[in-house]
């Protein structure tokens, strides 16, 4: 599959937060650097981005870690990118954070993703290339969950539109959360510009979301079934997913949230630029998984 041609040319990963549910691990390491199964948390998300042809990305963390994602990530040239880095001073929202990507953004539109969300299925990729390829608005991706109390929920009239949505609900009017991808245009920014601190003390990517809704500007896409989206903010959940990335490894023998590959798949590196990232790798599998690829040639 070819995204070369996406309408959305840059994108945020948010990478900062608190982290809180999973200390004590998060006092010494930010929680997108941990490992789910045999890779950094942000891989998957990364991934996602590359994925849906976007080439140029700013990660936002706070200070203390950055520099932990510069020595994992570095320009992104590795991988035919362009990666940049901006510091969230605290961590006032995800849509505080977003914000601080007005100057990267460029007045381009604009994919955000959460640092901490792992996606999986053919058709997840379609999805994001079909919301991305909106130029208007927002674009949102809503997926059922047996307990959305931790997301923000959809809520929909008797004819399955949405009407609102709203932030952690006590008590959600539908089973449909809010995944953490996000399709903006370029609007975005100074709808941020408008929004006041909540009751949490943050500012809300949710409140940004209800304003496209309030201007009938906002698309959200029911994700079926058949795909996977994960949570990784619990202890629990962090091993699942790990346990989930394993299972689908092992049985495949392909790799998901693999950045070496999608970026070689994308012809974005060539042969030999991949067999040096394999050859950097070699002492774990993750190398002669690349080595392999180059000499299976799967189908593109
Ligand atoms: O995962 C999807 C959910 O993400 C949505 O359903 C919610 O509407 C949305 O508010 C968000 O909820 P969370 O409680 O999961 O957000 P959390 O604070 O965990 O932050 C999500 C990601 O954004 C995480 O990778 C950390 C990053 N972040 C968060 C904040 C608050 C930042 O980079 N800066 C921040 O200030």
């Amino acid at each position: 599959m070819d995204f070369r041609y996406s309408s959305v040319r840059k994108g945020i990963l948010l990478a900062g937060g608190k982290g809180r549910r999973l200390a004590p691990l998060t006092n010494a390491i930010s929680k997108q650097l941990m490992p789910v199964y045999d890779k950094p948390m942000i891989y998957y998300a990364i991934t996602n981005l590359m994925l849906c042809g976007i080439k140029e990305i700013l990660i936002i963390s706070d200070s203390k870690n950055m520099n932990l994602f510069k020595n994992l990530l570095g320009d992104g040239n590795q991988w035919g990118i362009e990666i940049s880095y901006e510091i969230q001073k605290k961590p006032e929202g995800v849509a505080h954070a977003i914000s601080l990507g007005e100057r990267f953004t460029d007045k381009c539109n604009l994919a955000v993703a959460l640092g901490d969300n792992i996606f999986h299925g053919n058709d997840f990729v379609n999805l994001m290339r079909s919301a991305d390829s909106i130029s208007k608005g927002s674009t949102v991706l809503a997926y059922p969950v047996r307990d959305p109390k931790e997301y923000g929920v959809v809520k929909f009239d008797h004819s399955g539109n949405v009407i609102d949505i709203e932030e952690k609900p006590e008590l959600p009017a539908s089973q449909y959360a809010i995944t953490g991808i996000y399709f903006y245009d370029n609007t975005v920014f100074q709808r941020i510009n408008e929004l006041t601190i909540s009751s949490r003390g943050e500012i809300e990517v949710t409140d940004l979301n209800r304003k496209y809704l309030n201007d009938k500007l906002l698309n959200v896409k029911i994700m079926g079934r058949g795909m996977a989206w994960l949570d990784t903010g619990t202890i629990d959940s962090l091993q699942e997913a790990s346990f989930y990335v394993k299972t689908l490894e092992h049985r495949q023998g392909l790799k998901v949230g693999c950045p070496e590959e999608v970026a070689w798949r994308q012809g974005w590196i060539n042969d030999m630029q991949l067999e040096k990232l394999a050859n950097r790798l070699i002492t774990s599998g993750y190398g002669t998984y690349l080595l392999k690829l180059l000499k299976t040639k799967y189908p593109r």
